[in-house]
């Protein structure tokens, strides 16, 4: 969703912000802009729709200079995608500008009061009554960081924003109300920094503070002072955030997605990095501050999650329910929050977020805390609004994430899942240590499985030959390997726009099957488990009705190709760490079949990466 920057310091603010925005691109947006406070005090403002390379132009031909600024990436929430439209707004008097994140919920009430007062509203957007209120209570004879509480006060609904004032050219206000995105305070030596994500400010520190919920900052390049929203002076942590910010290039590939499909080998390592000892075969999970006593007073885990982050969840059922033997239930998170589950504090709340400000997530996982659970998340954004409520959780260690389709997130959270599994069943006795050395010996091998997978890309290359006209495909799958069917659907829908179905192959003969002709591609996974046989059966449903099939099998099965028009082959692992690599041939088809229509891989037509409204 929207993207937010804000930089005071000796370099070129319009500059440092237009770049933090373009690290930023991969949340999705239709417009942006960028605000400066120019040298002859007063605020100067570029902004365009589309992408940002039209902004990058405009500022080429319209430089603005100063050492104070703020800059947007927009999602079209109130008002259509347009220059007018696109922030950063200022104020009617020109005294303010800000940037917002979220949905001002009260906006048309405090609209219709200021413009009875004579204000004159210049957008159709919600955010736009942020900056004229300020302005109005600057006008009354407020200071700045007061006209600011007093605005901040008013706002109802989730929002995050930073504003900046001619009235007081050495600072930034930012501040968060809710779960609309995080705001990332970034400190420099001599400059400050407010990113809503880590990438767009990563590049000139590491050392990062995150407004929690109802807090404020005021920033100059020499100081940070974090409050309440009533002004009661805060002590906030420090983090050091130690990701690597070449990882966030795309180097020698093509697209991120692509460089994040080939990232997996060394995400699956780091993600086992520190928690698992191959030597001694045991694993540790640290952060997930689990106590014997916690552990077996549980009687339930509930995965909440959106996306494919929901799709892990369904694998990670199989994985902790055999390996703990304690009951897990996925849901929603945009479903749960409106449910009525049943919690109390024997049941623990598993969140599984690549971006850690899901809103549907983090709202789902504070009702389960409100009726007594355990939350939990596996999380990728250190930092993030999901991982600070948590009272234990376990870092991905995926690095970023660019690319809107989630690649990376899925295969590591899974293999933390896994880990989870294990330490769970070991601390209640259903794992003894030859069991969970086995366990380890399994796991262990699965980055360099990984990597093999990725050493021959040609066969997607010329399968996406071949299918890229498809209108439809249908993705099957049975037991622990039927979420990577949904997987497989849903990276193929979201980046080349085809209608893919995912589908437990057994529930085929129940429906679907109707569907099935000699222009449906059926992916099936077939590799070599309990069900194999089953699943050739549903193989051979498929090509009676004239279906085509790209079976996804095991590497050495020398008759599956009897029964399928294509095989996709796959190491062999053990049947719990299975889909890890059979998410893999998913993840390269969506992609060459995408790249192959001319579709826009990293940034898909309507999405965002990170969902931080309803
Ligand atoms: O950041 P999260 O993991 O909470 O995001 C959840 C979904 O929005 C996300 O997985 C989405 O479905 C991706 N576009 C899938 O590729």
């Amino acid at each position: 969703m929207c993207g937010i920057v804000g930089y005071v310091g000796p370099r070129d603010a319009a500059t440092v912000v237009y770049n933090g925005l373009k690290r930023l691109e991969y949340r999705g947006y239709d417009s942006a802009g960028v605000a400066v406070l120019a040298q002859n005090g007063h605020i100067a403002i570029r902004r365009d729709v589309g992408k940002l390379g039209n902004l990058g132009s405009l500022l080429a031909e319209s430089p603005v200079s100063g050492e104070i600024g703020i800059g947007h990436t927009r999602w079209a929430t109130h008002g259509e995608p347009s220059q007018r439209n696109a922030h950063p707004h200022v104020g009617m008097n020109g005294r303010v500008v800000v940037v917002h994140n979220g949905i001002v919920e009260n906006f048309l009430p405090l609209r219709e009061e200021l413009e009875a007062e004579g204000v004159t509203f210049a957008s159709e957007t919600d955010t736009e009554v942020i900056v004229q209120l300020v302005e109005r209570y600057l006008e009354s004879g407020l200071g700045f960081e007061t006209a600011v509480r007093q605005t901040l006060a008013q706002l109802e609904g989730a929002n995050a924003v930073v504003v900046m004032s001619v009235d007081q050219p050495d600072e930034l206000i930012c501040a968060r109300l809710g779960n609309a995105g995080g705001i990332t305070l970034g400190i420099g030596h001599d400059e400050m920094f407010i990113a809503s994500d880590i990438p767009a400010i990563l590049e000139y520190t590491r050392n990062m503070i995150f407004l929690e919920n109802r807090q404020m900052a005021l920033v100059t390049r020499q100081s940070y002072q974090i409050t309440d929203l009533a002004g009661v002076p805060l002590q906030p942590e420090v983090h050091n955030i130690n990701w690597d910010p070449v990882s966030a290039v795309k180097g020698e590939f093509k697209h991120f997605m692509q460089k994040e499909i080939h990232d997996q080998p060394q995400a699956l390592i780091d993600t086992m990095r520190g928690r698992v000892n191959f030597e001694k075969g045991t694993i540790a999970l640290p952060e997930m501050n689990l106590t014997p006593e916690l552990v077996h007073s549980l009687n339930k885990i509930i995965i909440v999650a959106c996306g494919t982050s929901y799709y892990a969840g369904l694998v990670g059922k199989f994985m902790i329910e055999a390996l703990s033997r304690i009951p897990v239930e996925v849901e929603y998170g945009s479903e749960f929050r409106y449910y009525d589950p049943i919690i109390d504090e024997k049941t623990a709340v598993l969140s599984i977020t690549q971006s850690g400000e899901t809103a549907d997530t983090l709202v789902a996982s504070e009702q389960a805390r409100a009726k007594g659970a355990t939350l939990w998340s596996i999380v990728n954004v250190i930092g993030s609004q999901s991982m600070r409520i948590s009272d234990g959780y376990i870092a991905m260690q995926a690095g970023p994430e660019i690319g809107v389709a989630s690649t990376k997130a899925f295969t590591t959270s899974l293999a933390d899942m896994y880990m989870l599994g294990c330490v769970l069943g070991e601390i209640r006795g259903v794992i003894d240590p030859v069991r969970m050395r086995e366990l380890v010996n399994n796991l262990a091998h699965i980055p360099s499985l990984a990597g093999q997978l990725l050493e021959n890309e040609a066969v997607y290359e010329n399968l996406a030959s071949v299918f890229h006209g498809a209108q439809n495909f249908l993705f099957l799958g049975r037991g622990i390997n039927y979420p990577v069917a949904l997987e497989g659907a849903l990276k193929l829908k979201e980046i080349s726009y085809i209608h893919a179905e995912g589908y437990p192959a057994g529930e085929m003969k129940h429906g679907p099957i109707a569907l099935i002709d000699e222009t449906m591609p059926i992916v099936a996974l077939a590799t070599n488990d309990r069900l194999y046989d089953k699943m050739v059966s549903n193989i051979q449903q498929a090509k009676t009705r004239g279906g085509i099939v790209l079976a996804v099998a095991t590497e050495g099965n020398k008759t599956i190709a009897n029964e399928a028009d294509y095989v996709i082959e796959v190491p062999a692992s053990s049947e719990l760490l299975q889909p890890i690599l059979n998410t893999i041939p998913m993840q390269l088809l969506s992609y060459h079949v995408a790249v192959w229509r001319g579709c826009d891989v990293d940034q898909p037509r309507n999405l965002a990466k990170s969902v931080t409204v309803e």
